[in-house]
């Protein structure tokens, strides 16, 4: 029998549903046990949220503060064959619930020497997140083996608006007749995403090694080149006005107000300038600088890849 444990964390319910969906094959298998470790919080977080609960969220998401935590049902001597994490991003970084279990002394005993696979639900921007997840579970022991990201359908530039307004509203549908367009994973990628589940399935069914090849050939991630130096460029400005905010106070204190309205108006602005004339200067010295990207984007497409051979 092996034992397969599911963390997730999920606000709307979306990557509840893709997590699902991913197990599904271990669920029916018969010689798979699954846990399901749902984190929560010890002060739940809003969802929808208010527009500055939203911004006072990222220094402590940036610098990787955890929330108290509610107790996990997992204990510190349970082992298992494969552990599967998933998680959301915020502010270029793994969601703070999923920091808080994976810095706690839970995460390192369980995690400790076990493979791991993480599972991404975001807007679009998971490059930066995804190496912070790295170090994680390296700090606890574990050994990533996979990596699957689903991302926001609508596209870069348009899910700019879509998913703020998701998670500013909760209304996840079009808005403006549609002119911004539904957020979240698009139906048909959260319907397919059980064909990591029957692999992980068919894998155990030979005893083979659990190792980087697991979820290879399934079109796991894609990584969109164009925004690998955006990401970094922004993680920048983050740690920046991050170390701002948190010399002012902790999370929640009024003092923050005034210099986060000032960020907000900064990062809006950024967004619609300096992202859009970066990725146009990109294009445009794209010839020179093609061979270093396409080694960056394979290097973080590691280690399931974007190839599909395996699909069915
Ligand atoms: C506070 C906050 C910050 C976010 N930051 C990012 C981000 O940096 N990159 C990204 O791709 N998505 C970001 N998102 C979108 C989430 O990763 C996710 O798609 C959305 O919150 C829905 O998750 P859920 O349905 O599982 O709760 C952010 C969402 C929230 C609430």
């Amino acid at each position: 029998m092996k034992k397969v444990l599911l963390i997730q964390f999920s606000q709307s319910g979306q990557l509840t549903r893709i997590a699902k969906k991913f197990v599904q094959p271990l669920v029916d298998d018969p010689n798979v046990e699954l846990v399901f470790e749902n984190l929560e919080p010890a002060v739940a977080y809003p969802f929808p949220w208010p527009f500055v609960q939203f911004f006072d969220t990222f220094p402590e998401s940036v610098y990787l503060d955890p929330p108290k935590m509610a107790p996990f049902t997992v204990r510190k001597n349970d082992k298992f064959d494969l552990v599967i994490v998933a998680y959301q991003v915020w502010f270029l970084s793994p969601a703070g619930p999923i920091v808080g279990f994976l810095q706690s002394d839970t995460a390192k005993a369980v995690l400790n020497d076990t493979p791991v696979v993480t599972l991404i639900a975001c807007r679009n921007m998971w490059l930066v997140a995804q190496e912070k997840m790295k170090t994680l579970l390296s700090d606890c022991g574990a050994k990533l083996v996979g990596n699957v990201a689903l991302i926001d359908e609508a596209g870069g530039a348009l899910s700019f608006f879509s998913t703020p307004s998701w998670v500013l509203t909760g209304n996840k549908g079009a808005k403006l007749g549609g002119l911004i367009p539904a957020a979240g994973v698009a139906e048909h990628e959260i319907e397919a995403c059980d064909r990591f589940g029957d692999r992980i399935s068919q894998v155990f069914s030979t005893n083979a090694v659990i190792d980087e090849t697991l979820l290879q050939g399934l079109g796991a991630v894609n990584v969109n080149e164009r925004y690998i130096a955006s990401e970094h460029t922004a993680h920048r400005g983050f740690k920046i006005w991050g170390k701002l905010l948190r010399s002012v106070g902790p999370s929640g204190d009024p003092k923050r107000k005034p210099i986060l309205l000032l960020y907000a108006t900064f990062l809006i602005l950024f967004i619609c300038t300096f992202i859009p004339l970066s990725v146009l200067l990109k294009a445009l010295i794209a010839p020179f600088t093609k061979a270093r990207v396409l080694r960056q984007k394979q290097q973080f497409e590691q280690p399931s890849g974007s190839s599909t051979e395996n699909l069915v």
